[in-house]
C-alpha cells in the first residue's frame, strides 16, 4: 500500500498489551506514536494466561469508544506470536512504553525475542509524560478496588465500567488479579 501524496508505503506500528485496562499512559504512548507512523493497531492480547478483570470483548468495547472517530488507530484482538500478527497486518514496528528503569529488563528481553523470532521487526519504545511514569493497569485497579480516585488516570470508558463493575458487585471492594 503508498500513501496517495508521494507514493511511499504507510507504516504502521502494532501497540501490544494487556490493557486490562487502558490507562491515560497507554493513550499517552499511542497519541505519540501516530506522529511518528501513519497507522496505529492497538492489539489486545486474548488468551493471557493470568485471568482479566475486564474481558477481552469487554477491553475491545472501551478502546472502540476511547478511539471512535479517529481513523488513524485501528482496535484488534491477537492470539499467539505478536511477530506472526505483526508480520498479517504488514506493520513495520512494535511499539512498546518505557516508564521507567524498572520496565527495562522486560522490555529488552521481549524486544530481542521478537527480533530473533523476526529480525526484520524493529521495536520502538517511547516515553509517556512524566505525568504518567507512576501509572500501571494494575495499579489503578488496586487503587480502584480500594476506594481510591482513578478518575484522572484512566479514559472516562474505563471509569464508568468501573463504576459499574462495582455497583454491580453491590459497592464492596472487588478482588483484584
Ligand atoms: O501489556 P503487557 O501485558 O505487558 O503486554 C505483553 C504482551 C502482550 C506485549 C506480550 O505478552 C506478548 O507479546 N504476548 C504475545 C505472545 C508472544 O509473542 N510471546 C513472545 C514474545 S516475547
Amino acid at each position: 500500500m503508498t500513501s496517495t501524496t508521494d507514493q511511499r508505503p504507510l507504516r504502521t506500528a502494532i501497540f501490544p498489551g494487556s490493557f486490562d485496562p487502558i490507562t491515560n499512559g497507554h493513550v499517552d504512548i499511542i497519541r505519540r506514536a501516530l506522529r511518528l507512523f501513519d497507522g496505529v493497531v492497538v492489539a489486545v492480547l486474548q488468551n493471557a494466561a493470568k485471568q482479566p478483570h475486564f474481558s477481552a470483548e469487554e477491553r475491545m468495547a472501551i478502546l472502540g469508544e476511547v478511539f471512535a472517530g479517529e481513523p488513524g488507530i485501528q482496535v484488534d484482538t491477537f492470539d499467539g506470536l505478536l511477530v506472526d500478527y505483526v508480520r498479517r497486518k504488514q506493520a513495520v514496528a512494535i511499539v512498546r512504553g518505557l516508564r521507567a528503569i524498572s520496565d527495562f529488563e522486560y522490555e529488552m528481553q521481549m524486544a530481542h525475542m521478537n527480533r530473533h523470532l523476526s529480525p526484520t521487526v524493529e521495536t520502538v519504545f517511547l516515553m509517556p509524560d512524566a505525568a504518567h511514569a507512576f501509572l500501571s493497569s494494575r495499579l489503578v485497579k488496586e487503587v480502584f478496588s480500594l476506594g481510591g480516585d482513578v478518575a484522572a488516570l484512566v479514559p472516562p470508558a474505563v471509569h464508568r465500567r468501573l463504576q459499574q463493575a462495582r455497583e454491580a458487585t453491590g459497592g464492596g471492594p472487588r478482588v483484584v488479579r
